[in-house]
């Protein structure tokens, strides 16, 4: 990325984060070490998609596309109106669809999206309700088949998700130090 669309992108970030903090969760996009992380962990095949939920101004989608996942297999869910704009421009060719992800069931079968192979959600998940966060593992464990997991990454060194009262699974898959604030990888799956 040119440096003037990576100011860009911080500004897109820092002013929805003014309009919305909670919904944002943190100040700046991630950074590419943790994109990179992240795609790694990435369990693609041909034929089967990568959900992204809270796709922001696109840091991880990024890292999805330099790592090799076709475009057309991934899809981003974003809330805010003004970054699913900003999305759709930056990213021709992958599928961006503006919605709430608490209500993923809807949005992939409206959309007619077939095999989900991993999620991978940026939303600020620390400190919500209980049943936002169950929304988001109930919905993600069903998009996908037996081998299929979520990841999601936080800033906190405890799971930011409360496993086993939600009867997944969990492990820490990573460690990036360099991010702002530094930030861990979780795996979830059945
Ligand atoms: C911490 S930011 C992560 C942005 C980006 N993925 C990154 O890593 O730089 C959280 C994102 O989740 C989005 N978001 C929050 N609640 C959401 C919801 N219920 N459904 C979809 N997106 C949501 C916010 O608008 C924001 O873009």
């Amino acid at each position: 990325m040119q440096p003037g669309s990576l100011i860009r992108e911080g500004e897109v970030f820092f002013r929805q984060w003014l309009r919305s903090p909670k919904s944002m969760g943190s100040v700046f996009p991630s950074s590419r070490s943790l994109a990179r992380a992240i795609a790694g962990q990435v369990a693609w095949q041909p034929g089967t998609y990568v959900v992204e939920l809270g796709g922001g101004t696109g840091a991880i989608t990024q890292g999805l596309i330099e790592r090799g996942i076709p475009r057309e297999n991934i899809i981003v869910i974003e809330l805010e109106t003004h970054l699913f704009e900003y999305l759709r421009d930056r990213f021709p060719g992958t599928r961006v669809i503006q919605g709430d992800a608490t209500r993923l069931d809807e949005i992939l079968a409206h959309h007619d999206i077939g095999e989900v192979s991993t999620v991978i959600s940026g939303l600020p998940v620390v400190g919500m309700p209980f049943e936002f966060q169950q929304a988001i593992v109930r919905q993600a464990m069903s998009a996908m088949k037996d081998k299929g997991f979520m990841l999601q990454y936080s800033y906190s060194p405890v799971s930011a998700i409360p496993a086993a009262k939600l009867g997944v699974k969990s492990k820490l898959a990573k460690f990036v130090l360099w991010n702002f604030p530094p930030a861990h990888v979780w795996k979830y799956h059945r």
